[in-house]
């Protein structure tokens, strides 16, 4: 079992002086009207055009886009300071004998949505979900810095506490991202130097993580991109995107091994490539991608369910998932990996439960945008009770939102307002209270 490594350090919840936006509170975007000064410690950074967020530390401009955050080592190739790794992967399961490290940010939004709570019952197991260790997700440059600061905290943990600390990240700011869907639409475009920037991007998570040795990384790469170009090239954004989304994940993938990251790649869900007949074209994707990164062992294998909110092993078939034998991500992981471990990637598996603690919750399948009704799952473990699996996570954030219901959002996509969707939803990534409360009320187990 996972203990868990808990840091509040930088939560805080002072006594909201007027005009000052809490530590990860909004504190700008079109159409704000509450406050734009941060309280102290936290600095407020430019998200998108309809977003501003309160973030601990002094960097960066109030207003500045992403890409004028600067490189905190020189990179200027893009490959010219990453080391050759020199280590190997340590053989078996990475989390074995590993703390996760609970992200300090997750753990300050929770605090602050837990001391939002009037029902003291409810606030308290709320706050507990700050213990629970949960991906971080580097989904803008301007938010790489950070990670330094994670690491140096998870390297003082693992040293005053003699436990050794992995710390969960997920890679996601690929260019033209979210090929199929609107929602997550990120800050780079193909067609304005998005490669490069990519690249850059990289480049600065490679060299914060160098600067850490002592602790160990896990990556969750690129959620959705592989699998959107299995089954997603009739998208034009998405056949648009193929070579570079190829190209860039072998670049995140040679680049973070070179660091002694441990990678899992996005591997979609069984609504999605668990589909018989998508199967065998998921293998040799993924095994190409595998083999064209020089089949690194800090390739550990595939993340499942990453945001999704299916069962690992279900009681039965939720309706909507008539026709698919792998009903289930179990289902689905034991049918996909015989073929791919013959296709040449001796891959294992890691899935995200953080939101499938209630089953049999949508109109559709493929409905993935805030579902209603949904609840906290299982907490995470190397206690799987499958030999594929390296470990239950939680890689989406419970109360990051997935997506906006506001139609007149550049990022609106229409699941985001289906029957089964939870509205009125802010922009994909911040914080949804209302959202939070249902997954901590419906938490199963319960908290
Ligand atoms: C959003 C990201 C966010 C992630 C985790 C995605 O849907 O686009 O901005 O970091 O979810 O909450």
């Amino acid at each position: 079992m996972f203990k868990f490594a808990s840091l509040l350090a930088f939560v805080t919840l002072a006594s909201s002086v007027a005009a000052q936006a809490p530590i990860y509170g909004q504190c700008g975007g079109q159409g704000w009207s509450g406050a734009t000064a941060c309280a102290a410690g936290s600095v407020c950074t430019y998200s998108n055009d309809y977003y501003s967020q309160c973030l601990p530390g002094a960097a960066s401009s109030t207003t500045a886009p992403a890409s004028t955050v600067s490189v905190p080592t020189s990179t200027a190739s893009g490959t010219s300071s990453a080391p050759s790794s020199t280590s190997t992967a340590a053989a078996g399961n990475p989390f074995e004998g590993y703390e996760i490290f609970a992200s300090p940010y997750y753990a300050a939004e929770v605090a602050a949505a837990a001391a939002n709570i009037t029902d003291s019952t409810l606030a308290g197991k709320a706050a507990s979900v700050a213990n629970i260790p949960t991906f971080t997700w580097f989904d803008q440059v301007a938010k790489v810095p950070t990670l330094g600061t994670y690491l140096a905290n998870a390297t003082a943990l693992q040293t005053s506490s003699g436990s050794k600390q992995i710390v969960p990240i997920v890679v996601y700011d690929l260019p033209d991202r979210d090929c199929a869907a609107s929602a997550s639409n990120g800050e780079f475009s193909i067609a304005d130097n998005g490669e490069a920037n990519y690249k850059d991007y990289i480049d600065q998570l490679v060299a914060q993580i160098k600067q850490y040795p002592d602790v160990r990384v896990v990556a969750v790469i690129e959620p959705d991109s592989l699998a959107n170009l299995v089954t997603n090239l009739s998208v034009e954004k998405c056949a648009n995107a193929q070579t570079t989304y190829l190209a860039c994940v072998n670049y995140a993938i040679e680049q973070l091994a070179t660091v002694n990251v441990y990678m899992y790649l996005d591997a979609g869900h069984a609504g999605w490539l668990g589909w018989p007949a998508n199967l065998s074209p998921a293998a040799t994707l993924f095994t190409q991608v595998y083999q064209n990164a020089g089949s690194s062992p800090f390739v550990r294998g595939l993340a499942t369910n990453v945001a999704n909110y299916n069962a690992l092993v279900a009681a039965s078939p939720d309706p909507i998932t008539q026709g698919n034998p792998n009903y289930d991500e179990s289902l689905y992981i034991n049918a996909l990996a015989p073929v791919i471990h013959s296709a040449g990637f001796p891959a294992q598996f890691i899935v995200d439960q953080g939101r499938a603690g209630v089953q049999n919750i949508r109109a559709a399948w493929g409905d993935w945008c805030n579902v209603k009704g949904a609840g906290f799952g299982t907490q995470p473990t190397t206690d799987t009770g499958d030999s594929l699996i390296d470990a239950i996570v939680w890689v989406k954030p419970g109360g990051e939102c997935d997506g906006t219901s506001n139609s007149s959002s550049p990022r609106y996509d229409p699941h985001c307002s289906l029957s089964d969707a939870t509205i009125p939803a802010p922009e994909a990534g911040t914080w949804f209270q209302t959202y939070f409360e249902t997954l901590v009320s419906a938490a199963n187990p319960a908290l």
